[in-house]
């Protein structure tokens, strides 16, 4: 098996996926109920976050995912000590006795993870010291740190680069600083934060990412005592304090799985109502499913959503940082566009390499190509870049089953839509990747009535 295919095992049996494979006889509409939990993406960093505090902190809804062992996993190895709570997805962070790990506990620890990167600004302030191992993460585009590091730079750390990773340390503590993103980097900006809430002065971010989740973790942080100002245009201050305690925090639902589910239905001529899931953090994302055809109705405990029986329309979508439309929500949504009647095109501008996975719907029957060119919207970072980062898809084309390969978390979760609509069996291997990010996804299909069965 090759390393993706290790990879996605040891993800899947983390949380108790024995089967690396699937096979899916498709063409039957998803009907049924699931439940979120919190956001894999805000998540990861309360963990993280558990760090800076003096006393225990408390996260409710933590989804089991292998994302969340990882970093659950990275806690212990640095002292911080991890318990379940009484109530089911409750964890509790006690870091009374953080201390420093080897860089091989890290690097076994870490996995495919880029978390340990963000565990810098905690770690350099309750230890001076910090290691990174080389980062992994889903293959959907170059994915550099140097944001990261250059901003850790700015806060007075020291950075020097080993042939194992990276070293960091703080011989001077960290001191406020005035820090400009070039782009609005979900992580960088989540690197200033824990870094700045403890630092000494204010700290001053210009061209901030504001996804919810990180307007979240500015909700953990101002518990635990930071003071954190959100500014107009992409702009935060935060004055550095001496002392946070620890949290106690309800995690965001998972935006990104709700549109990932809410595609299943419209792919599937299904109709799935995902509980937990909530509008205003959907805004974007509702809009363009109700151009595409699909219909859903806002309820107190969640979101229906449905495929309406009556053709699906074809659309111009660009993605883009928060409050644009998702780069996560483009994948899933692709495949119930290969069913629009017309022309649609998707135009990718956060990451230059994430339409791999749809070989695999051409291979199903889909038509779709992908360009180098920006198309339909304005330039972007990857035109004239020799990036395939612009796909039109034409519909509607019917999909047949096919052996497929999953070869990241959305992408994967796109395979499993499009095996799930295609006429025939299909064979998805790899979808141990898919535990990641996606809690109990075997069993959710089982709930919604898919036709499937399991392969070790
Ligand atoms: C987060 O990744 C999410 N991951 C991603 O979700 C999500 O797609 C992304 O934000 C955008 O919303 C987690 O939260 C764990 P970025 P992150 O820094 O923080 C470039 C999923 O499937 N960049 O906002 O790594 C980068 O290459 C995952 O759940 C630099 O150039 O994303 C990309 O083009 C996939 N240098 C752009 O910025 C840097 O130092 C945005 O990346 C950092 C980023």
């Amino acid at each position: 098996m090759n390393t993706l295919g290790e990879d996605a095992r040891n993800h899947g049996t983390a949380v108790g996926l024995s089967v690396d494979q699937i096979t899916i006889n498709g063409g039957k509409p998803l009907r049924g109920r699931i439940e979120l939990k919190g956001a894999k993406n805000l998540v990861t960093k309360a963990m993280v976050a558990a760090v800076l505090g003096e006393t225990p902190s408390v996260l409710k809804d933590v989804p089991n995912i292998s994302d969340v062992r990882i970093v659950r996993g990275l806690l212990e190895v640095h002292g911080v000590r991890v318990v379940e709570g009484l109530e089911e997805g409750e964890l509790i962070f006690d870091p009374s006795n953080v201390e420093s790990a080897h860089f091989a506990d890290i690097d076994a620890h870490a996995g495919s993870s880029r978390i340990p990167i963000l565990f810098c600004g905690p770690l350099l302030h309750r230890l001076g010291e910090a290691f990174i191992p080389d980062l992994g993460g889903c293959r959907i585009g170059d994915r550099p740190i140097d944001f990261h590091l250059e901003v850790l730079r700015k806060f007075g750390a020291i950075v020097e680069k080993l042939p194992s990773g990276i070293r960091m340390s703080a011989p001077n503590g960290l001191k406020g600083a005035k820090v400009e993103l070039p782009y609005p980097s979900v992580g960088a900006t989540e690197q200033v934060l824990l870094t700045a809430v403890r630092a000494e002065g204010i700290t001053e971010l210009k061209g901030a990412a504001i996804e919810p989740e990180i307007m979240d973790l500015i909700n953990i942080l101002q518990k635990m005592g930071a003071i954190i100002t959100v500014d107009t245009d992409r702009v935060i201050r935060i004055e550095g304090v001496e002392r946070l305690d620890g949290y106690t925090h309800r995690a965001l639902f998972d935006r990104n799985e709700a549109a990932s589910w809410a595609s299943a239905a419209l792919a599937t001529d299904g109709d799935i109502f995902v509980g937990g899931a909530r509008q205003s953090e959907m805004l974007t994302f509702l809009n363009v499913f109700r151009k595409v055809g699909g219909q859903f109705e806002i309820h107190d405990d969640g979101i229906r959503f449905w495929h309406p029986g009556t053709p699906l329309n074809p659309v111009f979508i660009e993605t883009d940082v928060h409050p644009g439309f998702m780069t996560d929500w483009q994948q899933p949504l692709v495949v119930a566009l290969t069913q629009a009647h017309g022309v649609s095109i998707v135009h990718e501008t956060v990451y230059e390499q994430r339409f791999g996975f749809v070989d695999a719907l051409v291979e199903m029957g889909a038509e779709i190509q992908v360009h180098k060119d920006c198309l339909g919207g304005q330039a972007c970072r990857f035109g004239q870049r020799n990036f395939q980062h612009s796909a039109i898809i034409s519909g509607p084309r019917k999909l047949h089953g096919a052996d497929i390969e999953v070869p990241d978390l959305r992408g994967g979760f796109s395979h499993l839509i499009a095996a799930l609509s295609a006429e025939g069996p299909s064979t998805v291997s790899n979808v141990g990747i898919i535990a990641r990010g996606y809690e109990n996804f075997i069993g959710k299909l089982q709930q919604l009535g898919a036709d499937f069965v399991l392969e070790g």
